[in-house]
């Protein structure tokens, strides 16, 4: 990873990356904050670049006593690779440079995962209350920014035996309705039914994934994906994933083309893949699956009737995926309220 300070071309791509990382906050706006610190002499906006293309950042400022780092950025695509390390370094060094004896940073509350990455960056927990103040009027949250946080909560469901139910009855219809896996499906084909199925539910988390990522997923043998069609047309799909144990399956992906919503084919697509999950060799120990408030509103209910049960349920803020750019703004948004 080449590290350099940051250029006016690289702004639009900062801003996409700290959206991404989910740094971007509505009071902040990302392109004035990155103004601000490459203004003064005491701060500064390094990036990191791989083949070209801005994947790392850290903004540094000496305040003549301490030093600050923030918007450590490290892209989804190349998260887990050990790059914090040398971004976070070189930010340090520039503070050093600038005769900087110790550098600090603020981590938000939600964010408690990152604590093990500073731990290992041998950065020192310290027990000390952070308070603010804006001394000019706060900016308000602007439409524009393409960051609004949407409130989700996630229900977590379980289901540890075969539900006692008959076989599922495909819906009548007047076409030929077949099930079929997909051996490894080319990555356009998943992305078609990915975004087409997900967009309207605001689906982002597999956009941010790249080709080659999106491929070893895929293509794995744990990973077990089903498509019902009608008269030879995907109606939905569902994603079976084995590949944490195989013996836990979670239904990581659940849904229908807009145009067969409402038309019977959930639920007979859902009890078909349980009954897949349960028919395994050996057995499963347990199936799960998760849905949220962006959500069809009765999938919640759907799972539980297919035999799931809440288990557990979590509240928090994710950006809008619209905004952030990562779903097209003509896609017919489903996502009850949004
Ligand atoms: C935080 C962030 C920059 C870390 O980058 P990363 O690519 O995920 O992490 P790295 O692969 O560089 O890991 C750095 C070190 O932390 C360790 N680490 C990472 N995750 C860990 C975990 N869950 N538990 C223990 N150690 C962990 C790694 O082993 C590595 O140590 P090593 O170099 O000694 O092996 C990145 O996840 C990110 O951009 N997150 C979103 C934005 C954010 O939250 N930024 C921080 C704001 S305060």
């Amino acid at each position: 990873m080449n590290i350099r300070e940051c250029t006016d071309a690289d702004i639009p791509h900062l801003v996409t990356l700290w959206q991404e990382c989910g740094l971007t906050r509505p009071w902040n706006d990302p392109e004035a904050d990155i103004a601000l610190a490459r203004r003064y002499a005491g701060s500064t906006v390094l990036v990191g670049e791989v083949d070209g293309a801005v994947i790392a950042s850290a903004m540094a400022g000496f305040d003549g006593h301490r030093g600050w780092i923030y918007y450590v950025a490290i892209s989804p695509d190349h998260q887990g690779k050990g790059l914090s390390r040398p971004i976070t370094a070189a930010a340090e060094n520039w503070l050093r440079d600038l005769g900087c004896p110790k550098v600090e940073l603020i981590i938000r509350e939600g964010n408690e995962k990152v604590l093990a990455v500073y731990d290992a960056l041998d950065y020192q927990r310290e027990p000390r209350m952070l308070m603010a103040k804006w001394l000019v009027e706060p900016p308000a949250p602007s439409a524009d920014m393409g960051d609004r946080l949407l409130d989700v909560t996630i229900t977590y469901l379980e289901m540890t035996a075969r539900p006692d139910r008959p076989m599922p009855h495909p819906p009548a219809t007047e076409q030929p309705l077949s099930l079929q896996r997909l051996h490894e499906p080319t990555v356009s084909y998943y992305r078609y039914l990915q975004h087409t199925v997900g967009d309207p539910w605001l689906w982002w988390e597999r956009r941010l994934k790249s080709d080659g990522e999106l491929a070893a997923i895929i293509h794995d043998d744990a990973v077990e994906i089903y498509v019902l069609s009608l008269g030879g047309v995907p109606t939905g799909f569902v994603e079976l994933d084995f590949r944490a144990m195989p013996t836990e399956a979670e239904v990581a992906y659940f849904g229908l083309l807009p145009e067969f919503i409402g038309r019977g084919f959930g639920p007979y697509l859902l009890q078909w893949a349980i009954d897949c999950a349960w028919n395994r060799s050996p057995a499963p120990e347990k199936l799960s699956v998760n849905t949220c408030t962006l959500d069809h509103p009765k999938a919640l209910a759907g799972y539980q009737k297919a035999g799931f049960e809440v288990v557990g349920q979590e509240t928090k803020q994710v950006p809008d995926p619209v905004r952030a750019g990562h779903i097209p703004k003509s896609v017919k948004i489903l996502t009850p309220g949004y």
